[in-house]
């Protein structure tokens, strides 16, 4: 079920008060130096690239790794214990294995800590009937400096050995330092007092059908979460208390961003629509063509870009801002490497033919492999590609058979195919593996011939479909209003996924409302059982949360069912 905002909103300060985490996020006066000031002799600029590159890869000015020194007296390179990894990437802190990692941001820093009540903002402390000491005061350049050597914080306390000491020169710590007042400490933009402001893309091939599957789930939530306002009239929010529950309420807007034309143009139109209107993240979006440019786009504006339903995602490891559902195609390629390997004898080798569909879902299916067979260490891959409009037929297939004896081949094509497989089904030198993508035959992988149905195997990244709607159902809750559901599409269950994943990041960034901070707390969500992919999971700096397919067959007679032939994590 949808949980309501009030509640989260509740459990989330709750946590708080224990893990100490947060404070309210007036933005401290050092951040508002101007940005030409020289820090350590170098341009604010340089500087803070440098101190960047010290607490997120543990990597000195000079190029060489930090010291750290742990557990008392143990030396150990900083680039094994860099600050982003306890820290996490917006330093709002994080908390693991039963240990605080109080937040390094420079709005945090700038204020005073304390264990009681530590999401209020100043003012409303002093409404506090009951004051209590501060846990320390603000720290300036000093006293950082002076607890990152030492380990002392400005109220004398000693800091737990898990965090590091650390033996830097005066220049280097100046750098590191200035960074460390620079990171979050500013809201973002695209939210002030009220509101979170955001935005979802939507490009103009996408069927007017998809368009409200998405468009009214998301409408839907928006609506939802902005009468809970309400809810924090009620005196029990009204407390000092319960300020620090209320005070991270903001409403929602959500606007939509069109795109037209060309790829090329996308990044231009996406340009004009954020100077017109600065959101703090892109929720959802949706295109059957490549996400690439909207990729990059938020990649170099920062802009998180919360799960769009694509198939083409950008494949990267370092990438940051956009989260994906899955890798799309490309893992079903995945799959089918890991699936093939682990059927036969290892000793043997496999005589690989790909058959490739021109278009991007071809190149990616057939990406994914390669690959991962690759990396499996096996060779001998032959790749065929077909131009526009041509198919593969049965004369095609038995040419191809007679001159390369593939032991597997992969058709990454729709449905043309079918009736060529089920000419050569009965030839005795047919391989003894052939594989499809089920997503990239839709509903037509049910007309596939009974008589292939024996030795072909189809790449399957949702659950299995009889368990499904067990799932799905709970989608319902926000469709009210949409003409025609189709859960074929698996659009409006995809919303229904990604609203309730951005509702848990919207939960714990509490008021700390930046957008590194958004991707941060999704990294730490625990696994998810939500609508269409049998699990979604996270971790730091993980952008794909499903990470497995199914492989599956279809049964013999009239009315064939999907038999499962695999793990959903094929290893
Ligand atoms: C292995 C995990 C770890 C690493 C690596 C680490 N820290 Fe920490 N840090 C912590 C923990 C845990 C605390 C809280 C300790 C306590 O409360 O006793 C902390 C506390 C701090 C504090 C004090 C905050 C306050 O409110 O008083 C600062 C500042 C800080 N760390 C900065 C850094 C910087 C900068 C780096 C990298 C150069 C770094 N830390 C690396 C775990 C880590």
């Amino acid at each position: 079920m949808l949980e309501t905002h009030p509640r989260r909103a509740l459990t989330g300060a709750f946590l708080s008060l224990f893990l100490m985490a947060s404070a309210g996020a007036a933005p401290p006066k050092k951040a508002a130096k101007s940005s030409s000031r020289l820090v350590a002799g170098l341009p604010s600029e340089k500087a803070l690239a440098l101190g960047e590159r010290m607490y997120r890869e543990g990597i000195l000015p000079s190029g060489e790794p930090l010291q750290a020194v742990v557990s008392g007296d143990v030396p150990v390179a900083g680039t094994a214990f860099t600050c982003v990894s306890c820290h996490v990437r917006s330093g709002l802190g994080s908390f693991e294995g039963g240990i605080v990692t109080l937040a390094t941001n420079g709005a945090k820093l700038a204020q005073p800590r304390y264990w009681k009540f530590p999401n209020l903002l100043p003012e409303e402390r002093k409404d506090l009937r009951v004051q209590t000491p501060m846990a320390r005061p603000p720290y300036n350049d000093k006293t950082l400096a002076h607890l990152l050597r030492t380990g002392l914080d400005p109220n004398g306390r000693e800091l737990n050995y898990v965090m590091p000491r650390y033996d830097l020169t005066d220049q280097d710590m100046a750098i590191l330092t200035h960074y460390l007042w620079s990171l979050s400490a500013k809201l973002s933009p695209g939210v002030d007092d009220t509101t979170i402001r955001l935005a979802t893309v939507i490009t103009d091939e996408v069927s007017p059908e998809d368009q409200e599957a998405m468009l009214v789930p998301l409408n839907n939530y928006v609506a939802r979460h902005n009468t809970h306002s309400s809810g924090f009239g009620n005196r029990m929010y009204l407390s000092i208390g319960g300020k620090e529950m209320s005070g991270a309420y903001r409403k929602l807007s959500l606007s939509v961003w069109k795109l037209q034309g060309a790829p090329e143009t996308w990044g231009r139109q996406l340009e004009a629509y954020l100077a017109k209107e600065p959101v703090f993240a892109l929720l959802g979006g949706i295109s059957y063509q490549d996400w690439r440019p909207i990729h990059s786009f938020c990649e170099s504006h920062k802009l998180p870009c919360l799960f769009p339903i694509t198939d083409l995602p950008v494949i990267s490891e370092t990438d940051w801002y956009t989260q994906y559902f899955s890798k799309g195609y490309y893992q079903e390629g995945q799959a089918a490497a890991r699936y093939l390997r682990s059927l036969d004898d290892p000793l043997r080798a496999f005589r690989v033919v790909q058959i490739i569909q021109d278009g991007p879902e071809g190149r990616d299916l057939s990406a994914g492999f390669l690959e991962t067979w690759q990396e499996l260490g096996q060779g001998g891959v032959k790749e065929i590609r077909l131009g526009k409009g041509e198919t593969v037929n049965a004369a095609t297939l038995r040419t191809l058979l007679q001159q390369e004896k593939p032991t597997a081949v992969l058709i990454w094509t729709g449905a043309q195919c079918f009736e060529g497989l089920d000419q050569v089904a009965d030839s005795l030198d047919r391989p003894g593996f052939f594989f499809m993508s089920s997503r990239l035959l839709g509903p037509k992988l049910y007309g596939f011939p009974e008589k292939a149905r024996a030795f072909t195997w189809f790449t399957y990244p949702f659950r299995d479909p009889k368990d499904e709607p067990n799932v799905s159902k709970y989608a319902n809750s926000l469709l009210a209003g949409l003409s025609r559901h189709q859960p074929e599409t698996r659009v409006s269950t995809r919303t229904y996924s990604l609203l309730q994943l951005f509702q848990l990041g919207l939960m714990d960034m509490d008021r700390n409302l930046y957008r590194d901070n958004l991707l941060d707390r999704l990294g730490m969500q625990r696994d998810q059982v939500l609508p269409d992919f049998l699990r979604l999971s996270f971790g730091p700096g993980q952008r794909y949360a499903s990470k497995g397919c199914f492989i599956m067959q279809l049964s013999p007679g009239p009315d064939p069912k999907l038999v499962r032939k695999s793990d959903w994590v094929i290893h």
